[in-house]
């Protein structure tokens, strides 16, 4: 009889989990095994391996993670949310792909780049092709909510292409408000952590104004995350954040750090930081170290890091609404919180 028990809740805890909620541990671990048993074709191999490379340097895997979250806040069955869960990773990773090359950052995950250890058009036909898988894998989402998938991934995308263009634009442009910048990084980054929450909600039956509230919440803590990542990019450690330090100051890239330096800035700061900004040679270590130093002067760490927890506080708001299963919520606070005080 006891043995009989013993088995039917495992089975049962196999199938469903038996307080219906699952740890950050087993959803990793879950995400993990799932990319592990991705199959990609044989060949050709030069199309492939570095998809497979990529895929398996690991990262945060937050964009998985928040589906799987988002589906289990609702139901305790999180198997339909695990094909989203994987386009997303999927399509992200092929962001990076291009992101890399459009950056000229040789370093990634700790590793060479793909366009570093291949060359750039491997870097652009590996990801395209990896934008394709991701798309096979919302496609063949079963049930009645493919079409609605389709379309908000596709919405997704486009945004992400939008703000990819606007972040390599205000590279040559030295006018770039606190505003506009803010609207890249919404749409580059904000809005695929928004639409990770919002199609493992729906996958998990969530109804439309509770998807849209977590879609809200990943905005802000996807904003709060991309300025988090602009500050790790000047105040990092390499080992731990994976790529390398200084490369957005080398790109000239209008981060929340440069945008409020040339706003606070003295004359004397302000035209020191425009002759590093116009100068076509220099030594990239000391570019970094001017650059910085300058902040320092400003103070513009500590402005970043009051942005981020502005952004935080605010997501934190919309997880109080009483249309959301407040004794559900705990892993996904969790997450949101380790993401805040992220050093990679
Ligand atoms: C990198 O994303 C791109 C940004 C939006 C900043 P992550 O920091 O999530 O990268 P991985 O997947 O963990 O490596
Ligand atoms: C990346 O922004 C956004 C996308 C890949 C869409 P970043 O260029 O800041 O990301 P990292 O720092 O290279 O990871
Ligand atoms: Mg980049
Ligand atoms: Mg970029
Ligand atoms: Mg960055």
């Amino acid at each position: 009889m006891k043995k009989a028990a013993t088995i039917s809740s495992l089975f049962y805890s196999f199938v469903f989990k038996i307080n219906g909620m699952y740890t950050l541990e087993e959803i990793s671990d879950r995400i993990e095994k799932e990319i592990r048993n991705m199959d990609f074709p044989y060949s050709p191999q030069t199309l492939y391996t570095p998809i497979e490379y990529i895929l398996s340097l690991g990262g945060k895997r937050i964009r998985p993670s928040l589906a799987l979250m988002g589906c289990n806040i609702f139901t305790d069955d999180i198997q339909p949310s695990i094909q989203p869960a994987l386009a997303l990773e999927v399509f992200h990773n092929f962001t990076l792909l291009h992101d890399d090359l459009m950056d000229q950052a040789d370093k990634r995950r700790g590793k060479p780049t793909v366009h570093i250890k291949w060359n750039p058009n491997t870097a652009i036909l590996s990801g395209d092709a990896m934008l394709i898988v991701a798309y096979r894998l919302i496609t063949e989402i079963p049930g009645k909510q493919t079409e609605l998938f389709i379309r908000l991934f596709s919405d997704m995308a486009l945004e992400i292409c939008g703000g990819q263009q606007y972040d390599m634009e205000f590279e040559t442009r030295i006018d770039v408000t606190e505003k506009e910048y803010l609207h890249m990084i919404r749409l580059k980054t904000a809005v695929l952590l928004g639409t990770s929450l919002k199609l493992g909600a729906l996958s998990g039956n969530a109804s439309v104004e509770q998807a849209d509230l977590l879609y809200e919440y990943g905005i802000n803590i996807g904003l709060a995350f991309q300025l988090k990542d602009d500050l790790l990019d000047t105040y990092g450690d390499s080992a731990t954040f994976g790529k390398n330090i200084g490369g957005d100051i080398l790109c000239n890239k209008k981060t929340y750090l440069l945008i409020n330096a040339l706003r606070l800035a003295s004359p004397e700061q302000k035209k020191q930081l425009y002759d590093w900004i116009q100068k076509d040679t220099f030594d990239p270590q000391e570019k970094i170290r001017a650059v910085k130093e300058i902040y320092d002067q400003l103070n513009i760490k500590q402005l970043c890091e009051e942005k981020i927890d502005a952004y935080y506080t605010q997501a934190q708001q919309i997880l109080l609404s009483d249309n959301l299963p407040q004794d559900r919520l705990q892993v996904l606070k969790e997450v949101s919180n380790n993401l805040m005080f992220r050093e990679s």
